[in-house]
């Protein structure tokens, strides 16, 4: 079928739909949703026979769902309606929420209803919500809705008498109604209320005499009784850049702060770099990775161990690297190196394995060229360390989407699994023509042929984990839920770890290193990538720069990019049958 998604960004749902369609053999073309005119002019070019409108801000104009069919994936249950869905499900706390597959009508989100599929609630944030529970469900509601289609039924029209319709019209939610009462709300609600907010838009509130919008909050379950004195809100403790505020009845982690008050754009940073000194008086209270705990409480590493495999996890907010995360990785690397285990696993973190070096920090920096080179070489140094392990097998296990040099770091490992939802983005050039280091000129043709390793970095295109598998770009996917993965991997390991054939594997893989080290050194691959990165980065061409500030403010898009609108490609559309999935092959 031709198919065109009319989105506001081509995000981590659109990017799962869109892999999901072109392996079912769909031809599918994305438009974003920046204009009605635009709208109607991709609409004649592509000729669909559907419209799929996964992530939509606003409604489908009035020419265009009058005369084609369009499916608008709604992140909420039948009934629900309304911009702020998933965050008013988590602060009402929801049970159970889901996703609704409706016909686009002249009304946002009150169309009838093609398929509609629910699923448990999760303590968690909206967007650890969005990309896993509304991502599977979405994928559910539109097969579903697509199988119906094909059957030759109609959509039904939704009940709002029907009992069981448990969803009502919401008000956009205002930052009034996300506001924490520091005095009144206990920890589960102020961890509600920023899970709500979060990754947009944050919740606002004063900081030590500031006004930020607050992310990325974990539960503290020890520290908030050493400060028994601290009013609800203090800041009382510092760690590896998040602050620890006290609540009526504990402590919450906050990651991380955006200005809101200030005259010049602003990004998500680390808490304590945007405090600075007003932190002097706040103590550090450091926990290193392998200190076991057992107790709630944020740390950006861990290290544990289970017989003979040791498991390294890095949560690192929205999966970004930036040069102290690296070398603090990379230290906690080498401290698993030196034990006497046999598998060393790398878990990343559960929402993103990685997204490669820190672009927030390296614009929030004094001089981004100088911060990018110092961030490229930390985690080249990271991604050597792993690939020239000799004592161990290492397992890369993707438990969530990786992008850019996040794909590569994860390559340096000797097997690498995803969970099956996961989506890799295994190129740079979407950031200004970056060329990428990371030694992905030695990793990526070690896994596929050079034709897939050109396809693959030149088209840009998200890669689902079982396309990845396909081409060798990754050994195996498996585990329809995070739980599911969670066990098959340590399955894994621990059998790697016990296999009789262990010893001539290890061998195999120094013997390996030792033969590819003499025909040409990592030193010579990773010289000729930075030499090609020193010029984006310091060079005359300035796209890497402009591209990454357009990102890290959120500049919105002002036309679609061509690698996604096949429509605007006349090639693509004489083959509107073949799919840009096969073409990658
Ligand atoms: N540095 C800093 N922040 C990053 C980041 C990076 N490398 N990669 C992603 N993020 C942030 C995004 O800004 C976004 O922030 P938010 O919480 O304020 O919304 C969040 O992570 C999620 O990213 P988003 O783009 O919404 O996720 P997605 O799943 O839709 O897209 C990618 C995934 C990987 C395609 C996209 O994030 C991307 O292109 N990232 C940049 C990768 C890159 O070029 N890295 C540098 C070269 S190694």
């Amino acid at each position: 079928m031709r198919i065109l998604f009319l989105t506001h960004a081509f995000n981590s749902l659109t990017q799962r739909l869109y892999t999901e369609l072109t392996a079912a053999g769909h031809a599918v073309s994305v438009e974003f949703d920046i204009n009605d005119s635009v709208t109607r002019e991709a609409v004649a070019l592509w000729q669909p026979e559907l419209i799929v409108a996964p992530f939509l801000k606003r409604k489908i104009p009035d020419a265009v769902w009058r005369h084609h069919r369009c499916i608008v994936l709604h992140p909420g249950i039948e009934g629900d309606r309304g911009p702020s869905a998933l965050d008013w499900a988590i602060v009402r706390g929801e049970t159970a929420w889901g996703v609704t597959a409706l016909e686009a009508n002249g009304e946002m989100d009150a169309g009838d209803i093609w398929a509609s599929v629910d699923f448990p609630m999760r303590d968690a944030t909206k967007s650890s919500l969005y990309r896993n529970e509304v991502t599977e469900s979405a994928v559910t509601a539109l097969n579903l809705a697509l199988e119906r289609l094909a059957r030759g039924e109609k959509p039904r029209p939704l009940d709002m008498e029907n009992p069981m319709v448990r969803g009502r019209l919401r008000p956009a939610m205002r930052q009034a109604d996300r506001a924490i009462a520091w005095h009144a709300d206990d920890t589960a609600t102020v961890l509600r209320k920023i899970r709500a907010s979060d990754g947009t838009p944050g919740v606002e509130d004063a900081i030590l005499g500031v006004r930020f919008c607050l992310y990325d909050a974990h539960q503290e379950g020890l520290l908030g009784a050493q400060f028994p004195e601290a009013e609800p809100g203090t800041v009382i403790a510092q760690r590896d850049g998040a602050i620890l505020r006290a609540t009526t009845d504990g402590a919450v982690w906050i990651t991380h702060l955006k200005r809101v008050d200030a005259d010049t754009p602003q990004w998500k940073l680390p808490a304590a770099m945007l405090l600075g000194a007003r932190l002097a008086s706040v103590p550090e209270v450091p926990l290193p990775p392998e200190v076991a705990v057992d107790h709630p409480t944020w740390r950006p590493i861990r290290y544990e161990e289970a017989g003979a495999v040791g498991y390294l996890h890095f949560p690192f907010y929205n999966g970004a690297m930036g040069t102290a995360q690296c070398e603090a990785l990379c230290a906690a690397y080498r401290a698993a190196r030196s034990r006497p285990t046999r598998v060393i696993v790398l878990l990343g973190g559960p929402d993103f394995w990685s997204n490669g070096i820190h672009l927030n920090l390296i614009e929030a920096s004094e001089h981004a060229a100088e911060e990018s080179w110092r961030n490229i070489n930390a985690m080249d140094d990271l991604v050597r360390e792993i690939i020239v392990t000799d004592r161990q097998l290492t397992i890369a296990a993707m438990q969530g989407n990786a992008g850019a040099g996040g794909v590569f770091l994860a390559l340096a490992a000797d097997r690498v699994f995803a969970r099956s939802g996961v989506i890799l983005n295994p190129h740079y050039k979407s950031m200004g023509n970056l060329y990428g280091s990371e030694y992905w000129t030695y990793l990526l043709p070690r896994r596929v042929t050079p034709e897939q390793a050109r396809t693959v970095m030149q088209f840009r295109l998200p890669v689902g984990a079982q396309r990845a598998a396909a081409m060798g770009l990754i050994d195996d996917h498996f585990g329809a839920t995070p739980a599911a993965f969670r066990t098959e991997v340590d399955a894994r390991a621990r059998a790697l770890a016990t296999a009789p054939g262990f010893d001539r594997m290890l061998a195999q893989k120094r013997a390996r290193r030792h033969a590819d080290e003499a025909s040409r050194p990592l030193a010579a691959y990773r010289a000729d990538e930075l030499e090609r990165m020193k010029l984006n980065f310091f060079g005359f061409d300035s796209s890497y720069h402009v591209a990454r500030y357009h990102f890290v403010g959120k500049v919105a898009r002002s036309r679609t990019p061509l690698w996604l609108a096949r429509h605007r490609d006349t090639r693509s559309r004489r083959d509107a049958a073949g799919s840009v999935a096969a073409a990658a092959d």
